[in-house]
């Protein structure tokens, strides 16, 4: 029998372990011998919990216990989730993680250690939820250069722009059910502002490039400016308002960035709508390839966790081996990257087109009946020249990126 040890008894570590309660016998089977919880870390108690006779409040019950080989760390954030996963990981225990703050700040010295004491720390849970897209980029499209990532990486931003769009709920509305819905995080300013998103891409292009991708370098715009009138233009345009992380390789250049953008239905990530995710990549010898399922969510993430303990339990003395290096990748400067934005201007189309063919040449208009306003989207422009043209402008009410 393996034992584990999962520290946090939240919304994610509640799932482990029912997950590897549920499906003991079938999880067995897999792994030639049966998984046990046999702790439970957490500040509180659980009166009626069918597990509460595991929960315990002191961390050295686990990181001294020898019987324990694998730890499930599902606490979120980096205090003092580091230094817990650090300690047990040198203390020759593999770490099964959902956290993405702690992967994208430390994931590559934490692999380093893993490697030096050939134990795992294993983080399919950190993005996309149930999605497996780490181990895919680890393990399987290794014989290509990747080109790009493009994901919509957060449930909880999708859950919300999809409601808006389908039932034109509010905003503040949406977000409290997807917090009654476990899918946000403790503080939901990490989902709406694009925080949470930008972990996720530093990671995955982390992964994809072998290096460390600092996520404070990755220009990061959240939802919180999106309303129902840029939602009303999107649906004249037969577009939907998605939130995208993505890098792109271009030419040996890596750029990365979070923001809102407007796609239509050619695009492969049109129909991931509500709590879903879906994250496109494109190798330079595989062409796209589409990855879906379930972002955020109890048992969704901690099926990936348990898929994790899984992969440990089945490499107990193998260390699996994934690239991603602690010298920094520097990213290219987004200014220089170009592609088309929806723009709002105040003011009719008397008053702003002559001054909008001046800054941006022939412009596609867009007319949704909305009074006082002037709506257009302009060719591919550098980001840089479209914030200096459109300060000078002046009168710019709301600006989306273009994806079609
Ligand atoms: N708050 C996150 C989301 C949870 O909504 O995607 C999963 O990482």
């Amino acid at each position: 029998m393996l034992n584990v040890g999962v520290l946090g008894y939240g919304t994610v570590g509640s799932g482990v372990v029912e997950v590897l309660h549920t499906n003991r016998e079938s999880i067995a089977k897999k792994v030639g011998q049966e998984i046990a919880v046999k702790y439970i870390l957490d500040l509180r108690d659980f009166p009626g919990d069918p597990f509460e006779e595991k929960v315990v409040h002191d961390f050295d019950v686990i990181v001294n216990d020898a019987d324990i080989q694998i730890v499930v760390e599902t606490m979120g954030g980096v205090k003092p989730a580091y230094d817990f996963v650090k300690a047990c990981l040198q203390a020759g225990k593999s770490v099964c993680t959902s956290n993405k703050e702690l992967v994208a700040k430390h994931g590559a010295e934490l692999l380093a250690i893993a490697k030096e004491k050939n134990i795992n720390f294993f983080f399919e849970a950190s993005v996309g939820g149930g999605i497996p897209i780490i181990r895919p980029i680890n393990e399987c499209v290794t014989g290509d250069v990747i080109e790009e990532i493009s994901g919509i990486l957060n449930g909880t931003t999708n859950y919300i722009l999809s409601k808006m769009a389908s039932e034109g709920s509010d905003f503040d509305s949406v977000l409290k059910d997807a917090q009654d819905k476990g899918y946000a995080e403790k503080n939901p300013e990490a989902d709406v502002e694009g925080y949470d998103a930008c972990r996720k891409i530093a990671i995955l292009t982390s992964l994809a490039y072998g290096k460390q991708v600092d996520f404070e370098d990755i220009y990061t715009e959240g939802i919180t400016k999106i309303t129902d009138v840029d939602i009303k233009y999107a649906k004249v345009l037969g577009a939907s308002i998605k939130i995208f992380g993505s890098s792109k390789n271009v030419d040996g250049k890596v750029y990365a960035k979070v923001a809102p953008v407007m796609i239509d239905s050619k695009h492969p990530l049109y129909m991931v709508n509500d709590v879903f995710n879906g994250i496109f990549v494109k190798g330079n010898m595989v062409g796209d390839l589409m990855f879906y399922g379930s972002g955020a969510g109890k048992l969704p993430t901690a099926s990936a966790v348990v898929g994790d303990v899984v992969a440990a339990a089945k490499n107990l003395g193998n260390n699996v081996p994934v690239i991603w290096e602690q010298e920094k990748l520097t990213l290219a400067d987004i200014k220089e990257s170009a592609q088309r934005f929806f723009v709002r201007l105040s003011g009719d189309k008397a008053a702003n087109a002559a001054k909008v063919e001046a800054a941006f040449g022939k412009v596609q208009e867009v007319e949704a009946g909305v009074a006082g306003e002037y709506a257009f989207i302009t060719d591919a422009v550098k980001e840089g020249d479209f914030e200096t043209k459109a300060q000078e402008l002046g009168n710019v009410v709301s600006r989306i990126r273009v994806d079609f």
